[in-house]
């Protein structure tokens, strides 16, 4: 019986590469494949797929340390062009590591040479504000997908407030007790619905499978929409975002392992291999003579 392989979140674990692995030996895994993961893990790859696709973006530039260290004032000036205040974030890596937030040239540059100690490709993007954010879970196969209720996880700041006033003094609701992010989101169903709808149209972009977790940025006062990124092995499978949907830890994993069985089998039960040396077949017959080869 073929091994089943859950995946693990961060870095090797979600870029494609231990997708890549299992694809080469044959070995049915979790989530999503080799080029969704990849393109996922890519913040200006996921980027431009989401433009072609009529999905809304941050306005952004990117560039390579060798485009820094040849022309600084042309990158400095294009991203003035955008205007402060701007985020500058290394191209591939995740937990916030090397986002920084710049109000003026100075902090820009020094939020540039700091993300370059991450990554060599940069992305500078406009920053949204006043931010709110929100995430909404994809559960499912590009042909037949469905959504979560949309969590808004709350900032820094915002989660001392929020728990100093439901979380302080006697008799606080326990109910709050992990309180840094709202389920489901406090924002109009008509919000509600946009997010849910553009988290599954992303996901059938990306071609992902299984489960990913949808970021947004939403400016809280025009109520715009922003794709931020996609995770396509979020922390705890945002099973949480699932039982608030009426879907058990259980019956998550359960459904996750069900998925990446049938994705094995299809791809087994198609023809991907032909036994006939096609090289051998075209050097002695020519090019038409490989027309009507079949396996
Ligand atoms: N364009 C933006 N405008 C405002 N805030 C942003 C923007 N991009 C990112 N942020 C803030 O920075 C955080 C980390 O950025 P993100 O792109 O999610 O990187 P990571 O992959 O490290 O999670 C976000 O959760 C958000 O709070
Ligand atoms: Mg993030």
């Amino acid at each position: 019986m073929a091994k089943q392989i859950g995946m693990k979140h961060g870095n090797d674990g979600e870029n494609g590469s231990f997708q890549g692995i299992c694809e080469s030996f044959n070995v049915p895994y979790t989530g999503s494949n080799v080029l969704a993961s990849s393109i996922g893990m890519d913040k200006v790859k996921a980027k431009q797929l989401c433009e072609a696709n009529q999905i809304p973006v941050t306005d952004s530039l990117d560039f390579y340390e060798s485009d820094w260290e040849k022309d600084e004032d042309t990158i400095l000036n294009e991203a003035e062009m955008i205007g402060y205040p701007l985020i500058v974030k290394p191209c591939s890596l995740g937990s916030s590591i090397g986002v920084a937030k710049a109000d003026n040239k100075d902090e820009l540059i020094e939020a540039v040479e700091m993300a370059f100690r991450y990554d060599a490709h940069i992305l500078i993007e406009d920053a949204i504000q006043p931010l709110m954010e929100i995430n909404c879970s994809v559960l499912g196969t590009t042909e037949n997908c469905r959504a979560s209720v949309c969590e808004r996880p709350l900032g820094v700041t915002e989660t001392l407030s929020f728990k100093d006033k439901y979380q302080s003094g006697e008799g606080a609701d326990k109910g709050m007790a992990s309180a840094d992010r709202i389920i489901p989101a406090d924002i109009s169903p008509e919000l509600t619905e946009e997010i849910r709808e553009l988290s599954m149209k992303i996901f059938k972009t990306f071609g992902a499978s299984g489960l990913a977790r949808l970021d947004f940025l939403v400016n809280s006062e025009t109520n715009k929409v922003y794709f931020n990124e996609i995770n396509t092995i979020p922390g705890s499978f945002s099973f949480y975002l699932w039982e608030k949907s009426d879907i058990s830890f259980s019956a998550l994993m359960e459904e996750l392992l069900q998925i990446a069985l049938k994705n094995h089998h299809q791809k087994n039960g198609r023809v991907l291999t032909y036994e006939t040396n096609l090289l051998n077949e075209k050097a002695a017959k020519g090019i038409k003579g490989l027309k009507g080869i079949k396996n």
